[in-house]
Formats: C-alpha cells, structure tokens, sequence
C-alpha cells in the first residue's frame, strides 16, 4: 500500500511517509559513530541544513556540535511535528518536498542522510547543484547511503560532477562529503 502511494507524485509520497512515521518508523542510521565523527569535524560554525531530517533524530545528537544554525526539512509532516516535539534549541524544522526545495537562509552545510535515492537520478544532481550555488565554494554536502554496494551508481555520479572530499565506509554504509568542483 505504502509503495503504490508513492508512485502517485508529491502528495502520494507525503502520505506514504506520514503512514511509516505514524506507524512508528524509526530510522537507525542516525546513531552512526562515524557520521557522528565526521560531523563533530565538519559542524563548528556551520549553518547546518538537514534535508529529509525525518524526526529529527539525527539533529537531537548535534546539539555539542557547536554549529552555528540548523534547519530540518521532511516531506512528511508527521515526521516534522516529531521533530518539533522534541524542542530541540535553536533548531527549527518545517515540511519540504527535497526535490523542489530552495534555500530561503543561507547556508553552508548541507546533510542528506538515508534519503538523496527518493529522488530520480537527474534530480539528485539537480539538488546538490542549487545548494553549492547558494552556499558557494566553501559549501559542504554530507550524503549518506545504507549500501554502497547497491547505491553505487550514486557514488560514481555524484562523485563526477561534484568533488569528493570524502568518501568513508562502515561495513557497506556510505558517507561521501562532497564541495562543489572550483
Ligand atoms: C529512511 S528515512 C531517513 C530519515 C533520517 N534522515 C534518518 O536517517 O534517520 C527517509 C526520510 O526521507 C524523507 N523523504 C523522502 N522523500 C523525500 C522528499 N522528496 N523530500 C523530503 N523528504 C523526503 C522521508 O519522509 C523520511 O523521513
């Protein structure tokens, strides 16, 4: 039922995931030792934008990370209201489509973690490059994928047009940080 809805457009998709969340989804990717390495490097400082943040429990872990301001964005809006409920300080959360979505604030890091496959290939591209043209040269995009092995198409092409700054491995969990190529 959830995946049929998902083929049904942006609407289909917001339902679907509002019937995980609501059905108590919990995404364990969020609690990754070396995602949380990485970002205790990259956040001091940052303007952090998080894009399909789901509940929030990804940005419930950055709060010592000293980064400068954090935004969280769910196509799912009971994902969103979870996050909300958590009343996390200084950090605000609100319902987005990733695929058309454009930053209204500036911004200098952009996290995607277990979601850039929801999108169709050309739009992956498509969203990484509006980022870097509104974060500029020093902008940083943390992705993380479940699987290299099965995402790997993803890697290879993001890792074309974008420039791999790193690409590190826990067990076959992909975390690419990615700069726009000068
Ligand atoms: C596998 S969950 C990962 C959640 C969270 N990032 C994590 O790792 O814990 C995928 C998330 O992507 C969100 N999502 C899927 N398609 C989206 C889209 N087009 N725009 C924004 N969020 C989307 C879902 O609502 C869900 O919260």
């Amino acid at each position: 039922m959830v995946g049929v809805l998902r083929r049904f457009g942006r609407i289909g998709r917001q339902l679907a995931w509002n019937i995980e969340y609501r059905q108590g989804a919990e995404f364990v990717g969020a609690r990754s030792p070396v995602l949380l390495e990485l970002l205790a490097v990259l956040l001091p400082g940052r303007r952090v934008v998080e894009l399909a943040c789901g509940d929030g429990s990804l940005a419930a872990a950055l709060g010592g990370f000293g980064h400068a301001t954090y935004q969280g964005f769910d196509i799912s809006s009971v994902a969103i209201a979870l996050a909300i409920r958590r009343q996390l300080p200084g950090m605000t959360f609100a319902v987005a489509d990733m695929e058309s979505w454009t930053p209204a604030a500036p911004f200098d890091l952009l996290l995607v973690e277990e979601a850039i496959y929801y999108l169709a290939p050309d739009a992956q591209v498509a969203l990484l490059e509006r980022a870097f043209a509104a974060m500029g040269p020093d902008g940083l995009a943390v992705i993380v994928l479940h699987s290299a092995t099965k995402h790997a198409a993803i890697i290879e092409r993001l890792g074309q047009r974008f420039r791999l700054v790193t690409d590190r491995r826990e067990r076959d969990r992909a975390y690419l940080v990615l700069g726009p190529r000068p």
